[in-house]
């Protein structure tokens, strides 16, 4: 029998029902193989089903952004704190001591910066043996759709797909958003739902203040959230805990926890939210009485 929403015509998500995902925790990753499985449960903690990655692959495109300025010194203190790093491989290899027991994300498009326009002209700027020499769990494609160079980004995110395929590393589609387009829900969901439909293991947008649950829904692949430009701590702690909520399995956050006053502490108060059940009040109130050596005065 069609739904309510189905005779009224609009696109029904049946959000509250959730994806069977056919005996593998990881949402649509059932029928992928071992090696594949193996490195997708390093990403996203077997217990909880979610992930809190740390970008910190600004420089590829804004050089030493505000705290940033030496990833020795800003990211090493943040690793024990979050599960996926996601990064350069100029980054990894130069600033992070490679006994981090910590999953790579590995951003393998380059090309672009934020001298350009336009910045979706992207070409795939790491070879899949570099990526293995550096044991990704997982490689990151930045994607335009709807920009200038939308083909040439989604042909980029399906010859990495294919490569990471052939060695059973994982695709991260990202969803770039240009400065013309709208971060609306119907622009996220159909960006997200076209990165998982080429092959992407899972997918990272931005959070909506209407209908995200949709885009979730939408995507059989789990969504992780970039946290976008740096706003007030408590904001960024509510964003991160409403796309939980509505189904996100994690954040893959840079500026909001690296440009934090206390990135440590944010770090933290954003991992009890991911992992914990945490309120956004009550990780905010850790935020603050959390004291760490890293603090800026
Ligand atoms: C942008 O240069 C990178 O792709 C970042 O990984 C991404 O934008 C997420 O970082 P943020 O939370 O700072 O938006």
């Amino acid at each position: 029998m069609p739904s309510k929403e189905e005779v009224a015509g609009r696109k029904n998500f049946h959000v509250d029902t959730p994806m069977d995902t056919g005996g593998f925790y990881v949402r649509g990753s059932a029928h992928l193989d071992w090696g594949m499985k193996n490195r997708l449960s390093r990403i996203f903690n077997p217990d909880s089903g979610r992930t809190v990655m740390l970008a910190f692959d600004h420089g590829y495109l804004m050089g030493p952004t505000t705290g940033l300025e030496r990833l020795d010194l800003n990211i090493r203190p943040l690793l024990p704190h979050v599960d996926c790093l996601m990064c350069t491989r100029g980054g990894l290899r130069t600033c992070i001591p490679p006994q981090t027991n910590k999953p790579v994300c590995l951003r393998v498009t380059a090309g672009a910066t934020v001298l350009k326009d336009d910045m979706s002209d992207e070409c795939v700027g790491v070879d899949i043996e570099d990526a293995a020499r550096l044991n990704a769990s997982a490689m990151a494609v930045q994607c335009y759709v709807g920009g200038a160079c939308e083909r040439q980004t989604l042909e980029n995110l399906s010859r990495v797909i294919n490569a990471g395929n052939r060695l059973g590393i994982a695709t991260l589609g990202v969803t770039a958003v240009g400065k013309e387009m709208a971060r609306d829900a119907r622009y996220l969901g159909m960006a997200s739902r076209v990165l998982a439909e080429l092959g992407a293991h899972f997918v990272k947008t931005y959070f909506c203040e209407e209908g995200f649950e949709e885009v979730v829904a939408g995507c059989p692949v789990p969504i992780v959230i970039a946290g976008g430009k740096k706003i007030p701590e408590a904001d960024a702690l509510k964003m991160a805990w409403r796309a939980i909520d509505q189904g996100a399995r994690g954040v893959d956050m840079g500026r909001n926890i690296f440009a934090a006053r206390n990135p440590v502490a944010m770090a933290q108060a954003v991992r009890s939210i991911v992992h914990g059940a945490a309120s956004p009040d009550e990780a905010h109130e850790m935020y603050q009485d959390t004291k760490s050596d890293n603090a800026k005065p």
